[in-house]
């Protein structure tokens, strides 16, 4: 299987965690697209989805599923989304896409969340994938400098305004071996408004894409 194969077929799995005549989470990325594509071909039997970025939402539309605001949502039964790392703990590091704020509040609403991932993103520490985190733009340097007293580098994601009109530190250099301890440690700097790391609401089942079929990790 090539890595797109392998993509369609966590996709295609995933698909089975949907019940009839709910509301799908749907993240953001090439895989969660596969994953979109599949719910296109079931979305006589579903009721809409949410969407975690303006381009999911747009991809959705474009295959005629209604998408709705979180708000008006009472119950989101299920959650799939892609992770750019992710470890045997299903800790996973989020935000490759810059959509990490609005990825977080989805899998915090959502009772089951599905990551669907080829084999390249499972590792055994997470930190080799640049940390995304989001900041508001006025405490960009503050932020920055608060990274390198823990040990990271932070490099700013040029051109990159999020949908929430904030900026992207990606962070380099880091090896994480305590993962909740350090997405709270983040999140207490004034400024930062998400980080990627994806460890206290981490996902309930993988999906992983190898090249002899999908192993399914809890
Ligand atoms: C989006 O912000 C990320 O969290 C994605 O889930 C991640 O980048 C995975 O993307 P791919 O499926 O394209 O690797």
């Amino acid at each position: 299987m090539t890595q797109d194969e392998m993509k369609r077929a966590v996709a295609k799995a995933a698909v089975e965690y949907v019940s009839d005549d709910c509301i799908v989470g749907v993240g953001t990325g090439s895989t969660a697209n596969f994953f979109i594509d599949e719910l296109a071909l079931i979305k006589h039997r579903i009721d809409g989805a949410v969407a975690s970025s303006e381009a999911s939402a747009q991809r959705l539309k474009s295959h005629g599923i209604r998408v709705l605001d979180l708000n008006v949502v009472d119950e989101l039964p299920v959650y799939v989304d892609g992770a750019d790392e992710i470890n045997r703990q299903l800790h996973m590091i989020k935000g490759g896409g810059a959509a990490l704020t609005r990825e977080k509040i989805v899998a915090a609403v959502a009772k089951q969340f599905i990551c669907i991932a080829d084999q390249s993103k499972l590792v055994d520490v997470l930190g080799r994938f640049p940390l995304p985190i989001e900041v508001i733009p006025m405490a960009r340097s503050h932020v920055a400098r608060e990274i390198v007293k823990l040990g990271g580098h932070p490099a700013l994601r040029e051109g990159v305004v999020t949908d929430n009109g904030n900026v992207i530190i990606d962070v380099h250099g880091l090896q994480i071996a305590q993962p909740v301890e350090f997405e709270r440690t983040l999140n207490q700097i004034v400024g930062v408004v998400t980080n990627g790391l994806f460890a206290e609401r981490r996902a309930d089942v993988l999906l992983l894409g190898k090249p002899d079929g999908v192993q399914t990790i809890t």
